[in-house]
């Protein structure tokens, strides 16, 4: 094994697709010693350095061998040693075989196995072909990262000598057949989650693989909605909780049967808004049990953060509570969602953690699990501002006086007067500040719970933060988020250098635009390009931004909660994985 070439540049700016774009791939042979340092060789560079380069993918080796493939493959084409952006050319190195881990020395530089390249678009601009990008991915002949583990030079016919090569690992070609072609492989992803020589960033991605995976094999609740399209309901009673929150209860129009849902899961409502020209659709969780004779709605009206706007109130927030006269027509898809519980699940304790309107799923899990036997050790937190938020007060404290397996602690951030050790009026189970960690752990004996939460954004992210440093598994966390803003989690792996971007089409529209920013979804895109795009949630919950992906793959910012076939997406939640068309 040898190198046959040392290949360096600097980045440099070429238009693409008439824009200016600023790569690194192109590079040319170097002849005499180069040093190789911790990020780079001397000479070479990355454009963008928040996704390409960095300590695990300071060097890219090319074999020679592919050359030949490639040669056969594009015969019109030149193809000089460094035209896949590789530092290193090389001859008689197997990178499919290649153990992550390996170690091997290269000229005096002592070098260390990470990952396989997964190309993006800026292959396609140094070949001046898009098929280039998907017909690397395919070929399985991706070339080689590398990670310095000891500075040194190198230069063209230097010997490539394998110091350890990592037996007990797993081959590079097993991180690529786990992204690209077997991504429900539970065996084997949960395989190379436990390879030590794994980077993070790869170690996250399949982690949520799994995640994604497992809940494919599951039956999903919602998968097989009780009814087709929107069913219309009227409003049969308003029962106001608090003065900003208020519940509904709706029955179908048609007086038939009501299905039952499982609880914490959610209605989509459409509503036809006077002076609003298109209906309007929202999702709002089920607040209570199922098997009553009607769909019962806890709604927060969204008011104006300022006087002088109040076209900032929430449109169907304010329409429910304003406007919406019992008898009135409202239509709803049925109950869907995948932020459920298995109330029967009673050898579990469980932990119910909501902030503000967050409560209403909680209140059905709640409701759920008094009503199922025998009884499940359930601890519900429930934060609010004060006293005058605090809605459902006389309900969950029966509950908590009733069941004993129910442990109630509610918690104000800025309480309206002077409380005591014991809480509001001596009240035990009230507490003043928010819920964090250690309240967690004070209160909740053991972190061996299921845990559910649902709140604003700043809260979520502090207990999923809490829960992660407290040592509670990911999958023992389930949250949902009421809008988009709650829990936008970075996209993780796949190393596919996702800020170079990819290629977007919305075919109907005619519109090609450019992906490129790792955690803005396709929604947001479609929209800067005007592109319509219906939404309700922008969560992934109601389902109402279902777009056919016409070719390409897309992954997601998180669990996508609403119901999904074939080649359905949620746009707003999506971000894509390679060049990709929509039906849009
Ligand atoms: C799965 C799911 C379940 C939901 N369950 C419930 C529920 O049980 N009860 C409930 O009341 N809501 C619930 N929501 C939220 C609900 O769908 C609407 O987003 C909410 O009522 C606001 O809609 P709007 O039309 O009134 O406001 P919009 O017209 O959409 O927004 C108007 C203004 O208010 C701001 N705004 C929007 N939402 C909020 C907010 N939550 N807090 C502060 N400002 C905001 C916006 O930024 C905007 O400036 C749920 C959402 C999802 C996805
Ligand atoms: S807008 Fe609700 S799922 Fe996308």
């Amino acid at each position: 094994m040898k190198v046959l070439s040392v290949n360096v540049g600097l980045p440099r700016t070429v238009p693409w697709k008439g824009k200016p774009v600023s790569t690194g791939i192109f590079k040319a042979p170097m002849s005499g010693r180069v040093r190789l340092r911790t990020l780079n060789f001397d000479g070479d560079a990355q454009a963008d350095l928040s996704v390409h380069g960095g300590p695990n993918k300071a060097v890219y080796a090319y074999p020679v061998e592919h050359y030949g493939y490639w040669r056969r493959e594009l015969p019109e084409m030149t193809l000089p040693w460094g035209m896949f952006g590789e530092n290193l050319t090389t001859e008689g190195l197997p990178d499919d075989t290649l153990k992550l881990g390996a170690r091997l020395r290269i000229g005096s530089a002592e070098v260390v196995v990470t990952q396989p390249r997964l190309p993006c678009y800026k292959l396609a601009l140094r070949f001046g072909r898009d098929d280039i990008v998907k017909r690397l991915l395919a070929s399985g002949r991706q070339g080689v990262y590398f990670k310095v583990a000891t500075e040194g030079n190198v230069a063209a016919g230097d010997a490539i000598v394998v110091i350890d090569g990592a037996e007990d690992s797993v081959p590079l070609s097993e991180v690529t057949r786990l992204y690209a072609h077997d991504k429900d492989d539970l065996e084997g992803l949960r395989r190379i989650i436990g390879t030590a020589a794994l980077p993070d960033d790869w170690r996250e991605y399949f982690e949520e693989q799994i995640g994604r995976a497992s809940a494919r094999g599951r039956p999903r609740p919602g998968q097989t909605p009780a009814w087709a399209d929107y069913r219309p309901f009227v409003l049969k009673e308003k029962v106001r909780e608090s003065e900003d929150v208020a519940s509904f209860h709706l029955v179908p129009e048609d007086g038939q049967f009501l299905p039952p849902y499982l609880p914490g899961q959610y209605l989509t409502v459409r509503v036809s808004i006077p002076g609003i020209e298109r209906p309007v659709v929202r999702s709002y969780s089920l607040s209570d049990v199922a098997g009553s004779d009607h769909y019962r709605l806890t709604i927060k009206r969204i008011a104006s953060r300022s006087e002088n706007s109040p076209s900032a109130s929430g449109l169907v927030s304010s329409y429910f509570h304003d406007r919406l006269a019992v008898g009135d027509r409202v239509e709803a898809k049925a109950p869907s969602g995948t932020f459920t519980i298995d109330v029967a699940e009673h050898d579990r304790p469980v932990a119910l953690i909501g902030g503000g309107i967050g409560l209403t799923p909680l209140l059905s899990m709640l409701n759920g699990i008094v009503a199922a036997e025998p009884p499940r050790e359930t601890w519900l937190f429930y934060g609010v501002r004060n006293d005058r938020e605090h809605i459902m007060r006389t309900h969950l404290e029966d509950i908590a006086r009733i069941h004993p397996n129910v442990h109630l602690h509610v918690f104000y951030s800025q309480p309206r007067r002077e409380m005591g050790e014991m809480g509001e009026m001596g009240e035990p189970g009230i507490h003043i500040g928010h819920i964090d960690l250690s309240a967690m752990q004070q209160l909740i004996p053991t972190k061996g719970c299921d845990f559910y939460v649902c709140g604003p954004p700043s809260m979520m992210d502090a207990i999923t933060r809490g829960l992660e440093a407290w040592g509670v598994a990911a999958d023992r966390v389930h949250t949902e988020a009421f809008g988009p803003a709650a829990i936008k989690r970075s996209v993780h792996g796949p190393t596919n250098e996702p800020n170079c971007g990819f290629e977007v089409t919305f075919a109907r529209s005619g519109v090609t635009a450019l992906w490129n920013r790792s955690e803005s979804p396709l929604l947001e895109l479609a929209e800067e390009h005007s592109v319509a795009i219906d939404f309700g949630c922008r969560a992934g919950s109601c389902g109402t931004c279902m777009t056919h992906l016409l070719s390409g793959a897309v992954r997601y910012l998180h669990q996508p909660n609403a119901p999904l076939q074939g080649d359905e997406i949620l746009p707003c939640i999506a971000v894509p994985t390679e060049p990709l068309s929509l039906d849009a």
